[in-house]
């Protein structure tokens, strides 16, 4: 029997898109994978208390719920970034300091700033090194104070 949505509960007001595709599967075990599959296209990915109900909801233990979500690859368990940052590594890059960039950026806030860092082989625009490509922008010349700067300015 699964808890009733109009009791005060955990998460039940906060995933209420969830109630549709739980009651079709009668709250029942055997809809797992499509409750999950529909949690995340609503949520953008399953966070620990988003999973937590969905165990509530589907009277599963939480272990299951969270065991069956992490063996599929298609599941997130992190918010999605908001941007990315690619560090050129090409040569020309290279040689006026993209690998120092490239950690700085490392070991600058990347996750709280919601900036996915990645690298990236030569552009063709080697006459702007070192530069990073930002949501798909081309920052040249920047040092790395200068480009994590500009990341925080970022819209959110
Ligand atoms: S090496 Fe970076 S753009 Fe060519």
């Amino acid at each position: 029997m699964p808890l009733p949505l109009d009791q005060p509960q955990s998460g039940a007001e906060l995933y209420e898109g969830l109630n549709s595709v739980l009651q079709r599967h009668g709250h029942q075990a055997h809809g797992l994978i499509e409750v999950l599959n529909h949690a995340q296209q609503l949520y953008g990915h399953l966070s620990e208390p988003l999973l937590r109900h969905i165990a509530r909801q589907l009277q599963l233990p939480f272990s299951r719920v969270q065991g069956t979500a992490s063996f599929y690859h298609l599941f997130r368990f992190k918010a999605p970034a908001r941007h990315s940052c690619l560090v050129c590594t090409g040569t020309a890059c290279h040689v006026l300091g993209a690998a120092q960039l490239l950690a700085d950026l490392r070991n600058a806030a990347m996750e709280e700033l919601g900036v996915e860092l990645g690298s990236v082989r030569c552009i063709g625009t080697c006459s702007g090194a070192p530069l990073v490509v930002v949501d798909g922008e081309v920052w040249n010349h920047l040092s790395s104070a200068a480009v994590l700067k500009r990341l925080r300015e970022l819209e959110p």
